[in-house]
């Protein structure tokens, strides 16, 4: 049985940029990669007659066939890797929330790739794997690659940070789930082609990551989506005002919502703060960044 951790990212910034003929939306982020993970683990058999594969996920509100984005992956993988005749029994032990702006079924669908890439000898280079994934999701080519990124495009261009990252994440997310593409739409009827929005400077942000300034880095983490999710979502504003209540240097949504993150400099506060929201009732995690 092999194992592969498929973890969490928050975007410690987030700016909508311009929409694309395509539909998407070229963006400007900052994706942080954290400690609370789904796990998948997989039992491969070669040398069968055919290609089997199966999948089953520790929580029933999700698909377990081809419709997932992680039974894709071993697909996609497959076929890239010219690999055939092979039984692969995949299970994804949930921990991270669905529909939560955490990228918990891109970051599944990355750990299949690097498992399966790990498992045949490291067959595909990570471009390579990088290039399936942005076949898959804008955000599956920065979970492959992890750490501290600023992300480019539609969240595929990739240009890692080496960030020392010293502080503490509280990740809550009430019950509601946010669609993704609904969000962008709410974006594209609130800013139309986004030319009237200014530019937001990143200079100060990207210096405070590379040097783990977390004073610096709070006062200037930004997510565009909280305008248009947060009015919808009052729970998630109560859960920012109960982290920063709670000591944290900054608290903001993560992805297109409605999860929010707090960061602590001191755990026993970022302890302390996850205990409270838990105790209510709602999902709370404390976590850390990790590196790549
Ligand atoms: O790529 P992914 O499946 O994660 O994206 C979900 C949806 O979010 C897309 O279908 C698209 O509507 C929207 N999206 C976007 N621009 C991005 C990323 C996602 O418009 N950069």
């Amino acid at each position: 049985m092999m194992y592969e951790n498929a973890y969490a990212k928050i975007n410690l910034f987030l700016d909508v940029l311009s929409r694309r003929a395509d539909g998407y939306h070229d963006l400007c982020t900052y994706m942080q990669t954290v400690s609370l993970c789904d796990t998948v683990s997989a039992e491969i058999t070669e040398n069968m007659p055919d290609t089997q594969i199966v999948l089953t996920i520790s929580v029933s509100e999700l698909p377990a066939d081809e419709t997932n984005l992680a039974y894709r992956a071993a697909l996609r993988y497959l076929a890239a890797a010219e690999i055939k005749n092979v039984h692969l029994r995949m299970h994804i032990e949930k921990r991270i929330p669905l529909s939560a702006g955490l990228a918990g079924g891109s970051t599944d669908a990355a750990a299949v790739l690097r498992l399966l890439n790990r498992h045949f000898g490291h067959r595909l280079s990570l471009d390579t794997l990088c290039a399936i994934g942005k076949t898959l999701g804008a955000d599956v080519s920065f979970c492959l690659v992890g750490g501290v990124c600023r992300c480019d495009g539609i969240g595929e261009i990739l240009t890692p940070i080496s960030a020392p990252a010293e502080y503490h994440v509280v990740i809550a997310k009430a019950h509601a789930g946010v669609s993704t593409p609904e969000a962008f739409h709410r974006l594209d009827a609130l800013y139309g082609d986004f030319s009237v929005r200014p530019q937001r400077d990143i200079d100060l942000l990207h210096h405070a990551i590379e040097h783990g300034d977390i004073p610096t880095l709070s006062q200037n983490i930004y997510n565009a989506f909280e305008e248009v999710i947060l009015p919808l979502h009052p729970e998630a504003a109560l859960l920012k005002e109960q982290m920063l209540a709670h000591g944290a240097a900054a608290a903001m949504m993560s992805g297109s919502g409605p999860s929010v993150f707090g960061i602590f400099s001191a755990e026993t506060d970022a302890l302390r703060c996850t205990d409270a929201i838990g105790k209510s009732g709602v999902f709370a995690a404390i976590c850390h960044p990790v590196s790549k």
